[in-house]
This record gives C-alpha cells, sequence and structure tokens, in this order.
C-alpha cells in the first residue's frame, strides 16, 4: 500500500505554521493516544523551539488506559507539559488553564518583572489531520467565547479567542503534516482513520490490525467476535475469516465477503467496539531507542 501526502500540502502547511508560530508564546499540540509518536511530527520540535510547550494525549478514551500513563511519563521525561483529555466529552479539559499557566511561568515572571501587566500568553493548537483539533477548540474554547478581532501585526483575518484574562488562543488551528518516516508510520494512521480511506486496501489494513491485536489484544478481539480460541496458532487470514464468518458477511452464493468484514473489523476498532487499544506502546518504542 502507498501512504502519501501531497507535497503541495505540506509547503503550504509549513509556512502557515512558521507565520503563526512567530505570533505565540505557546504551542498545544495534540496528538491521537491510540498512536501518539506516529501521530506526531518532530518538526514541530525545529519550529516550537524557544516556546513552550504543552501535549495533549486526545482520543485518551479510545486508549488503552495503562498505555496512557506509560505515554504521559514519556513526554514529562522529555521536558514537555503533558495531559490525557477527551475533547469529545471535555473530559480532562479543565485541567488544562493550570497546566498553561505551569509551561509559561517563565514568561509570566519575565513580564512582571518588566512591569508588562495583563498581556495574556497566546496559544496556537496544532496537529496532523483528524487528530480533533476543531473539536477540541469548540470544547475548550467554548462557543460563548468572543473573539476578540483583527490586532496590529496579526496576518489579515487571523482571530484570537480570549478565554480569560491570562490565555487566548488563536482560532484557526495549525496543521501538521504526518511525517511517514516508515510503512509502519502509515499503517497505524490508516488504521486510526487519519487517511482517506478511497486510496486504502482495506483488507490488507484489516490483517495488519489483526496482526496487532492478535499480538497485543488477544482477548478483547476474539471475544468480540466469538472466535473460539483452539489453542493452534491463529493468523490474520485465518481471523479476517472467522469475522467473515460469524458476522455473516457473504457475497450473492455465500461467497465470503472478505471486503465488508475487513471494514467491519475497522470500523469496530476506530469507534473504541473492541476496546481500549493503544497500537503504540511506549515500551517497545523505548527498547527501539536504546537499541
Ligand atoms: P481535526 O480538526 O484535527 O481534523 O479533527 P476533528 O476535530 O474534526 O476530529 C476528528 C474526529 O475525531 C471527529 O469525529 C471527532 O468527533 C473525533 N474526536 C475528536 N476528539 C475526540 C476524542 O477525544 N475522543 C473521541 N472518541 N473522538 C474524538 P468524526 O467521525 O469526524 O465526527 P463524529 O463521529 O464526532 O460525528
Amino acid at each position: 500500500m502507498n501512504y502519501q501526502w501531497y507535497p503541495g500540502h505540506m509547503t503550504k502547511a509549513k509556512r502557515m505554521m512558521q507565520e503563526n508560530i512567530s505570533l505565540i508564546d505557546l504551542v498545544i499540540e495534540l496528538v491521537d493516544a491510540r498512536v501518539p509518536l506516529s501521530s506526531r511530527n518532530p518538526d514541530i520540535d525545529e519550529l516550537g523551539k524557544n516556546k513552550s510547550r504543552l501535549i495533549l494525549l486526545n482520543k485518551s478514551d479510545l486508549a488503552d488506559p495503562a498505555a496512557n500513563k506509560q505515554w504521559m511519563t514519556y513526554f514529562k521525561e522529555r521536558g514537555f507539559h503533558v495531559l490525557e483529555i477527551n475533547a469529545k466529552t471535555g473530559q480532562g479539559i479543565r485541567a488544562i488553564q493550570p497546566k498553561v499557566q505551569e509551561a509559561c511561568r517563565e514568561k509570566i515572571e519575565r513580564d512582571k518583572k518588566r512591569g508588562i501587566k495583563n498581556r495574556p500568553v497566546r496559544a496556537i493548537v496544532v496537529g496532523i489531520p483528524n487528530v480533533g483539533k476543531s473539536t477540541f477548540i469548540n470544547s475548550f474554547a467554548g462557543k460563548a467565547c468572543a473573539k476578540t478581532g483583527n490586532k496590529p501585526g496579526v496576518t489579515k483575518g487571523k482571530q484570537w479567542i480570549r478565554l480569560n484574562r491570562d490565555l487566548e488562543l488563536l482560532d484557526t488551528p495549525g496543521i501538521l503534516w504526518p511525517k511517514f518516516e516508515s510503512e509502519e508510520v502509515g499503517k497505524r494512521l490508516a488504521m486510526i482513520g487519519s487517511m482517506n480511506d478511497e486510496i486504502l486496501q482495506m483488507t490488507e489494513l484489516a490483517q495488519e490490525l489483526l496482526a496487532c491485536l492478535l499480538d497485543c489484544y488477544r482477548e478483547p478481539l476474539l471475544s468480540r467476535y466469538q472466535i473460539a480460541e483452539t489453542g493452534e496458532a491463529l493468523t490474520p487470514v485465518q481471523a479476517l475469516a472467522c469475522i467473515c464468518e460469524n458476522r455473516k458477511c457473504y457475497k450473492k452464493g455465500q461467497e465470503p465477503d472478505y471486503e465488508k468484514a475487513a471494514a467491519l473489523l475497522v470500523d469496530d476498532f476506530r469507534s473504541g467496539r473492541i476496546g481500549r487499544i493503544t497500537l503504540e506502546m511506549c515500551g517497545e518504542n523505548r527498547e527501539e531507542e536504546q537499541k
């Protein structure tokens, strides 16, 4: 399978980010808690250097709670401020404001020393497509928040949402381009639905997903699709055939419809119906780093 993002989009996204980042104090970066590394573009570290940094593990409701804790530690150890949230329900959002103050303490102190009063922290929300940026801005800023209008030095059309006395948010999120460093990254982004499904081979993707699930989330997988454990090794192809049979995915003439079974599995996974699953495990990455 070929996972790609167009170079034209990439250049435009990068230019926008550079423009916007020069205006702000704090980068709020959303990552998908199910794949916290694959859903980041590490170039943001270069773009956002000298800025305060807050990473939000979004969609934490869909990810494995134990892995969420590990990922929190992982990012903290690398000097980021970090929180786990669910932008859809608003869970975890209340903890953000105090975290922002903590992340920007140096800037706030500096302003105080210089006699600058009441200058709010300015923040931008960034992340790759589909990670939940718009949902987050809606839930964090709320619809009631007034926009502050254009300001001198701000590119025409840019709007700041004033959340309170201490914080302003740029209303348009910064789009980071996914970084397809390896095929593995592309696969994981496809699994969580960050790519256009039309270009994907569903059965191939489902088999990749099944390989991960059989490895790390075997019990919830087998129980969801009532696949009996026989003691024999179960391959992804066999597992897909079982799903096909158990969910009665047939074409006309009782021919198995693997495409349909694959789409059903991927959709169940993306909606959290198989359980809370993290595809990228912290321990595994640590081991890789240490090699
Ligand atoms: P983007 O701006 O970064 O591109 O992402 P957007 O907010 O559009 O969110 C992408 C999808 O992710 C949306 O689903 C949104 O509801 C969902 N989402 C965002 N945050 C969370 C979260 O914390 N948990 C869960 N479970 N889902 C989240 P959608 O399929 O496009 O719409 P819908 O199903 O909500 O109608």
